[in-house]
């Protein structure tokens, strides 16, 4: 991603989140009060004017899954906190926490919060929060990181991080930007976390085992995010994951159909998934 510059896609999906309040039907899959008011006035008061092209083109299938895959795996990572504090977990820690709100919105006393993310995005973020008259905890610590050059345990360390603690990490919508190396280093480091801890992470299947006509979308997808300076940089099938995790216990791998039964079941629009390729994880230790 370009240094100085904060992350393009963090806002791209952050404007889905948005969309998902004001759009699909209820139940919500992820209701998020912040979602909105974290995008500022103007980005709010476009987004309320058009706030998604289903609005006014009729069905969108394509948009709606997308939609559908953000909101589900921020879902899915909070549903996991939400087990995981009732058995002890008192960190989170989101690793590219982009625009994430769950820390303005924490109904947990006694969980201290790490953000991690470039320091661009987070100067950018802090302002919107600025803006936005959304105040940050005291539990939150905003831990600045390039995945790519700097240790995540020396960067948490500096942040008061504590590593005899039962944590869960967050890893949302950022696996795929990353190089292997720094995948791997990151893993490494979660790998040796107390015991008890979690890791939710979502990511791509390659784009050769996927059907024809979801190649297409994948290279649609990977085009506009190479364009915002952000390219796909790492895919794995769920072997090579399932490999990449052995130091992990208790890995649920879940494709569109497990993500649909669990969260989109019944619902009265197109909110849900299509295809194979993005999958959501959580392992713990
Ligand atoms: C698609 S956004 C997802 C944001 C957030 N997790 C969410 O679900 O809304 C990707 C995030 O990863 C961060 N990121 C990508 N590459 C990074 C790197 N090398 N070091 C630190 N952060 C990185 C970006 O700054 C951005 O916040």
């Amino acid at each position: 991603m370009i240094e100085a510059r904060p992350s393009r896609t963090a806002l791209r999906v952050a404007l889905r989140r948005a969309a998902h309040q004001l759009v699909d039907h209820q139940p919500l899959v992820f209701p998020d009060p912040l979602a909105v008011p974290i995008l500022g006035r103007e980005l709010g008061e476009e987004l309320r004017r058009t706030p998604v092209p289903e609005r006014s083109q009729g069905s969108r299938p394509h948009s709606a899954a997308l939609r559908a895959f953000v909101v589900g795996r921020s879902r899915y990572a909070e549903d996991t906190l939400a087990e995981s504090v009732q058995n002890g977990s008192t960190q989170y820690v989101l690793l590219g926490a982009g625009l994430d709100t769950f820390a303005y919105r924490n109904p947990f006393a006694g969980l201290r919060i790490f953000e991690v993310d470039h320091p661009a995005t987070q100067r950018w973020k802090r302002d919107l929060l600025r803006e936005a008259g959304i105040r940050e905890p005291e539990a939150l610590t905003f831990v600045s990181i390039d995945f790519e050059r700097e240790r995540l345990g020396e960067e948490l360390a500096r942040g008061g991080f504590d590593p005899s603690e039962r944590t869960v990490f967050a890893w949302l919508g950022v696996v795929p930007y990353l190089t292997r190396e720094a995948f791997r280093a990151t893993v490494g480091f979660l790998a040796e976390q107390s015991r008890g801890s979690a890791v939710v992470l979502d990511y791509g299947q390659s784009r050769e085992v996927l059907p024809p006509l979801e190649q297409l979308a994948h290279d649609s997808l990977a085009s506009r995010v190479a364009l915002a300076g952000e390219p796909f940089r790492s895919f794995f099938t769920p072997g090579e994951m399932a490999d990449e995790l052995r130091g992990f216990r208790g890995i649920e791998d879940l494709g569109s159909t497990e993500l649909n039964e669990r969260y989109f079941a019944g619902r009265t629009d197109e909110l849900r998934l299509i295809g194979s390729a993005g999958r959501m994880l959580s392992a713990r230790l």
